[in-house]
């Protein structure tokens, strides 16, 4: 079967700022000319020809756009204006060191799930008060490193909030906080995490705020908790969370989850509890093919007109927003092939480098790095498949592309965001490193493994060398 409405796939550099094609005349320099046939155009991002850093780096690669970056988180932050907010990138998304440096000098905060994730924030210095700790299954050791943190040039340990999910894990939460506190800590910062019972579509295994879905509580089970622990000497109620899903194109169900969040804000009023968080979770859908997304404009005024007249500072908790466009990954036709009726492209990148077709059926558009005038006369719709030992290993299955031959140049779309960091070394593939692009310059933020990486940390790899 073909896959529906792509075969008239629009270009994902229209709706993918930061990456355009270009002649040579326009952007290239003499030394280029060897690598793109005549009249062909190449794709850039920002100032730099993809075919550069792949020849720099090897395939695959991951590139991302500083620029496209800062305009994302600018564009959400600019929208909320001065209403009170503060953006917490999710670092599952994307948690490369060189990534969190550039969210701290754009003032933002942190989302976090793991104990991992929480040290990675260490590594660049990330205030404790910058740090929002999510996750249906924190373990003891990560609460209790969540409560000594200290970020650079901090005096005081701790982060903003932990956002429970479960009566167990308050209780194992107002354990440490006991200890914590009688130990000379201050009162741990918590939040429920509720579930609004909010169906918001998308990916099975990526809708989350429904009442049937593992995460958060249920509010008749969340208010039992706040009650229970109003006047704890260990933890102080701060917030209320929720996180509805992730990839929502829609805007109505981040608006009604928003209200309803604020009804159990101000029932709790009602009995006392006061705090200052409103945590809206992340979850802002982006384009990967034909998908219509909304204006982050309008989002925020959605959440910004529930809360208002409570007074609380919106929390948000985006990932993918920020980081998806502006990245994609560089991979080389290894071979091409005919198995019955179907042509087959084999790339040097599987499912080990990006999992998120095979994981959820994700389209992500593939195309040319270099564009030939002819191409649209030799467009077929074939499988891109990587090397990997599994019929699931597929880039995309049914995609229209240009005739292609072994060494060219191919760029899979849309990947920042949950690409890398579901990398594996499944088959004993290296991972690929990262790249950031700034302006006319890239560097390398993350080298490519070797085969001394996959055998570290496994004892006795080293006995017969
Ligand atoms: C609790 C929480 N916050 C934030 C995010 C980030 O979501 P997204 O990348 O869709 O914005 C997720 C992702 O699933 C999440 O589970």
């Amino acid at each position: 079967m073909k896959n529906p409405n792509i075969s008239q796939l629009a270009d994902p550099t229209q709706y993918t700022a930061h990456f355009s094609y270009a002649t040579k005349s326009s952007k290239r320099s003499a030394g280029d000319e060897a690598r793109v046939s005549r009249g062909a155009r190449e794709l850039y991002c920002d100032g730099v020809a993809v075919e550069r850093i792949a020849e720099a780096t090897g395939t695959p690669v991951y590139v991302y756009s500083r620029s496209s970056i800062e305009e994302a988180y600018q564009r959400l932050d600019r929208a909320f204006g001065s209403y009170p907010h503060a953006i917490c990138y999710a670092l599952k998304a994307n948690a490369n060191s060189a990534i969190l440096r550039m969210m701290l000098k754009l003032g933002s905060s942190f989302d976090i799930v793991s104990g991992g994730e929480l040290d990675h924030l260490r590594h660049v210095g990330a205030s404790g008060g910058r740090i929002v700790f999510s996750g249906v299954g924190k373990t003891r050791e990560e609460i209790r490193e969540g409560m000594r943190y200290r970020g650079r040039k901090t005096a005081e340990s701790g982060i903003l909030l932990f956002n429970v999910e479960s009566e167990e894990e308050l209780g194992v939460l107002v354990e440490e906080a006991e200890r914590h506190v009688k130990a000379g800590g201050k009162r741990v910062g918590a939040a429920i995490r509720v579930n609004p019972d909010i169906f918001a579509g998308g990916h099975p295994h990526i809708a989350t705020g429904y009442h049937e879905h593992k995460f958060g509580l249920a509010w008749a089970e969340a208010r039992r908790l706040y009650l229970a622990h109003k006047d704890s000497r260990w933890i102080a109620w701060r917030g209320i969370s929720s996180h509805i899903g992730s990839q929502i194109v829609a805007l109505e169900p981040f608006g009604a989850a928003c209200e309803q969040l604020a009804l159990y804000v101000r029932e709790l009023r009602k009995t006392g509890i006061q705090f200052d968080y409103l945590d809206m979770g992340g979850g802002i859908g982006i384009r990967y093919t034909n998908e219509e997304v909304f204006d982050v404009r309008r989002y925020a005024r959605a959440l910004v007109g529930a809360v208002r007249s409570l007074g609380c500072k919106l929390l948000i908790e985006p990932g993918r927003v920020i980081i998806g466009p502006a990245g994609v990954l560089l991979t080389r036709v290894l071979y091409v092939k005919r198995n019955g009726g179907k042509r087959f492209v084999i790339v040097d990148a599987a499912m080990n480098d990006l999992i998120r077709p095979s994981l959820y059926s994700a389209i992500h558009p593939i195309t040319k790095a270099a564009r030939g005038p002819g191409d649209a006369r030799t467009i077929e719709h074939v499988d891109v498949v990587g090397p990997v030992c599994e019929s699931g290993d597929f880039l995309a299955r049914d995609w229209p592309l240009p005739e292609v031959k072994a060494g060219d140049l191919l760029v899979v779309w849309a990947v920042g965001a949950y690409g890398y960091v579901l990398a594996s070394n499944y088959n004993s593939r290296l991972r690929a490193p990262e790249v950031l692009v700034e302006g006319r310059k890239f560097r390398v933020i993350r080298r490519r493994e070797n085969f001394e990486d996959l055998v570290q940390g496994e004892s006795g790899a080293r006995d017969h060398r």
